[in-house]
């Protein structure tokens, strides 16, 4: 396998190092700053809407809602995109060719090595057949999703393990061990699951019972469940205590393949380095990886922490780029998806996820004029339940309820009369549509800030394993399974 990088850059910036593709990033990021963190609950306090260039301004607030979750994804033949200003379609456009494309066109790929890695993917061996006793133990509990996510990667897992003789496969971060548990049942590989949650790895100890009791007379399902956290500094001996296994059982193994799907937050970043620790160490070793939750990574606004989360290569962390909170969960937008619901799939959801920025953002007026000493608390709504929500009234007190301390129901501070006439003011002023337009401008960038964060991980590979073959590329549907860029690494 050659050594080197590989990743399908967009076809407008193909002819760029990684490194220049990855400044024009930073670069675009920056002059967007504005949209990127902005807190949207102080949309109406901060007056954010005014940050927004006047000829889009009046444009966006009379957008469907349809058409709002279009926008981050329109391009010239969409009806919608002759409704916009020109220096509207020429930010959507270039953010668009700006980022990684989500999926690929095989007859378009010129990497030999993606090539050979989607052709893999896309030969499908039907891993997931549930039409037996133990293909139906082995899918069960996982949705569409999930399905969708194993069966294509648990084939990927197995192409490259069985390539390089007999490995040992470590599933980290595996939750209750879905993956894992069909990598045990396909392959000859000594399989480990790993994960911090003690919860997570009961069920996959359960999980591993129910499937041994079907499997064929005769055959065993080669796998352990751990419980512990793992560090980004383990050692190979630290990892082989772990996985309680001695020098002479390694040997019988010509690979150890570190796997981890949709590993949340900084256990992307903490699996890159425990592989750059452990190929100094090891003679063969693989890393899968398909990371998720960038709102969980850790940043510095001056990068001086060792273990950082974000960025983790030279490269990012000397564009001075500070993305905050808001920025990387924006990263984790699906704009696929948006697509999709804009012609009417998933519609409810999407239109119940605009309503409620609108009251969240509405709640926080309400708190900051009569709560004012309840806002120094660490206050997060989450999610209210649908049948919860109704009116702003209904959700305003379900929201209060969740304060640490009591407080005082709405109508008791607020009274009624007011609250209504604070809504209608706000609605004279189009704020519904205003809010709902910001939060879709902003998703515009979704895909341009997630594609920073992959190839930030890329550079840091290249930069501290300059032997390693490095490959980038979309595995999932990004409708079905939106974070769905795998990392592959192999030290030989
Ligand atoms: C998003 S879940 C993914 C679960 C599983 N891979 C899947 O695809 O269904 C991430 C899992 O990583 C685990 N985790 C997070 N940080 C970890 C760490 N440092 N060491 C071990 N497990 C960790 C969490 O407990 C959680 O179960």
């Amino acid at each position: 396998m050659n050594i080197g990088t590989h990743i399908h850059l967009p076809l407008k910036h193909n002819h760029l190092s990684l490194e220049q593709y990855s400044d024009e990033l930073s670069s675009f990021l920056k002059t967007y700053i504005w949209l990127i963190t902005p807190h949207i609950v102080d949309f109406f306090i901060e007056e954010t809407w005014r940050k927004v260039p006047e000829e889009w301004r009046q444009n966006l607030e009379n957008l469907t809602t349809s058409d709002l979750l279009l926008l981050p994804t329109v391009c010239p033949k969409d009806e919608l995109f002759n409704l916009l200003p020109s220096t509207l379609q020429k930010f959507v456009v270039d953010a668009n060719e700006l980022c990684l494309p989500r999926s690929i066109d095989l007859d378009r790929v010129e990497d030999p090595i993606i090539k050979y890695y989607i052709e893999i993917t896309q030969n499908k061996t039907n891993i997931l057949d549930d039409s037996t006793h133990v293909g139906k133990e082995l899918v069960k509990g996982m949705n569409i999703k999930k399905k969708h996510e194993v069966e294509i990667i648990a084939d990927l897992i197995s192409h490259i393990s069985n390539r390089n003789g007999r490995s040992q496969i470590v599933d980290i971060g595996a939750g209750q061990g879905y993956l894992a548990h069909v990598l045990a049942y396909h392959n000859e590989s000594q399989v480990f699951v790993i994960d911090s949650n003690s919860s997570q790895i009961d069920n996959s100890k359960s999980r591993t019972k129910r499937l041994s009791r079907v499997v064929d007379e005769g055959k065993t399902i080669n796998l352990n469940s751990i419980n512990a956290h793992l560090k980004c500094d383990l050692s190979l001996s630290e990892l082989q205590n772990l996985l309680q296994t001695d020098e002479e059982r390694v040997e019988e193994y010509d690979n150890l393949a570190l796997v981890g799907n949709h590993t949340c937050g900084d256990l992307s970043p903490t699996m890159l380095r425990m592989f750059k620790h452990l190929t100094q160490q090891h003679r063969n070793i693989t890393l899968i990886n398909v990371g998720c939750c960038y709102h969980m990574l850790t940043e510095e606004i001056i990068p001086n922490s060792p273990n950082l989360g974000f960025p983790m290569s030279k490269v990012v962390q000397q564009s001075n780029l500070y993305l905050n909170k808001r920025g990387r969960m924006l990263a984790c937008q699906a704009v696929d998806r948006w697509r999709c619901s804009s012609a009417g799939e998933m519609h409810d959801e999407y239109y119940q996820m605009f309503d409620s920025q609108y009251y969240r953002a509405l709640l926080q007026v309400v708190l900051k004029k009569y709560y004012p000493h309840h806002l120094t608390e660490d206050f997060t709504v989450g999610k209210i339940r649908n049948n919860k929500k109704g009116s702003f009234l209904t959700y305003a007190n379900c929201a209060l309820n969740k304060f640490k301390r009591k407080v005082p129901s709405i109508v008791d501070v607020v009274g009624d009369e007011e609250l209504v006439k604070m809504q209608e003011e706000l609605e004279q002023q189009n704020s519904r549509s205003r809010i709902s337009a910001f939060w879709s401008l902003r998703a515009v960038l979704a895909p341009v800030i997630e594609s920073l964060i992959l190839v930030d991980r890329v550079l840091y590979l290249k930069q501290e394993c300059p032997h390693a073959n490095i490959v980038l590329f979309p595995l999932f549907d990004a409708v079905v399974s939106p974070r769905n860029f795998v990392l592959i690494a192999s030290s030989s």
